[in-house]
């Protein structure tokens, strides 16, 4: 079965074996499955930050759990909890028209609420590890279904166990968020504060966020990508001291370990943006984002993926990372 409407790069390779999960049981019954027969499991949300660059032996299940609940409880605290096959963007609306703060920053990201966890989703000064309270997960092998509290998940900048260390072993089945019903709004990040148009209210930081994402991110129906393609790298106060005496309108926000620099500013500056090569390029409009405009394959886009890490490297000595998962599992290995 080709792959190529479930991942937003529509890169066309194809799952061994195919199956759409859209209950728990179903799920159940697929692992129980390729366990019997032997094959691995992969699983795909909403395939918007997913890099298949080879054929996928095995199975290959598209979580489509459904179903949202919500919890008032008695003071100023709300669980959402919500299955792993929800679209997030719709989540976050829900929230927003119930009036439940802390994840109106998190509007119009592509996917699933399921894969939002595994690369801990983030955008103007919020990441969904700050909300999340547990996610729900089933063990490839036993089946077992078990929540995990998000503070043992290994939540790091665009990074988690789910990521690295569980990749094999657990897949997600459904999330629990603790939203608020009264708290403050988080403006200071990517210029909300100045973009908002009114009051700040919830919903006007909501709808900011929806038009500010729409007017510098390519939309995925319409060209397809996978989001951020690096994450922003993280440098020494030393490193980051000599870089700006360089580059004196180098982006960089402070951190705990250094400052981080915006990737999209170096390769933006490198000369890179809005390049093309092959069927594959820079987008014109935020150049951490690359997008593919005809190619079938992820040569071309490794390709590319080299070449502008390279460059960076020559004229930053700055070492790029991949943001989006790559498939199959067991390709890794590219940083
Ligand atoms: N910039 C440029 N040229 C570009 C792109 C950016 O000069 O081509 C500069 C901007 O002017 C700005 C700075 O770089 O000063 C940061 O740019 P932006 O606000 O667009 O955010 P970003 O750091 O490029 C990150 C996330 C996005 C998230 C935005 C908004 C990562 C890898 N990316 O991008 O997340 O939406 O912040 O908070 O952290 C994603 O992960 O897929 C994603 C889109």
């Amino acid at each position: 079965v080709s792959l190529a409407t479930y991942n937003t790069f529509r890169f066309d390779y194809c799952a061994e074996y195919f199956a759409i999960a859209d209950t728990l049981d179903s799920l159940k019954a697929l692992l129980a499955w390729a366990k019997r027969f032997q094959q691995t499991v992969t699983m795909i949300g909403g395939g918007s930050n997913l890099l298949i660059s080879a054929d996928i032996s095995g199975l290959v299940i598209i979580n489509r759990l459904a179903g949202i609940g919500a919890r008032e409880h008695s003071g100023n605290l709300v669980s959402l909890t919500v299955a792993a096959g929800e679209n997030w963007h719709q989540v976050v609306e829900y929230a927003v028209t119930q009036g439940w703060y802390g994840i109106e920053n998190l509007a119009l990201i592509p996917g699933t609420a399921g894969a939002a966890p595994v690369q801990n989703i983030g955008a103007y000064g919020v990441e969904i590890q700050n909300t999340l309270a547990r996610v729900q997960v089933i063990n490839k092998n036993t089946s077992d279904v078990y929540w995990i509290n998000a503070k043992d998940c290994g939540f790091g900048y665009r990074d988690s166990y789910f990521k690295g260390q569980w990749k094999d072993r657990l897949l997600i089945t459904s999330i629990e968020l603790s939203l608020k019903k009264q708290s403050e709004l988080l403006l200071s990040y990517g210029g909300l504060s100045e973009r908002i148009e009114g009051k700040p209210t919830l919903q006007a930081v909501f709808d900011t966020v929806c038009r500010v994402r729409s007017d510098k991110l390519p939309d995925p129906v319409v060209l397809a990508n996978s989001g951020s393609f690096f994450k922003n790298p993280i440098v020494s106060q030393v490193q980051h001291k000599k870089l700006k005496e360089r580059f004196p309108s180098l982006v960089s926000f402070p951190v705990e370990e250094g400052f981080k620099l915006a990737a999209g500013w170096l390769i933006d500056q490198a000369g890179w943006k809005g390049k093309q090569y092959k069927g594959v390029g820079v987008y014109e409009k935020q150049a951490l984002v690359l997008v593919n405009y005809l190619e079938t394959n992820a040569a071309p886009l490794l390709e590319l993926e080299t070449q502008i890490k390279q460059s960076i490297l020559d004229q930053y000595g700055v070492q790029l990372e991949r943001e989006p998962v790559q498939l199959p599992l067991n390709v890794g290995g590219q940083h």
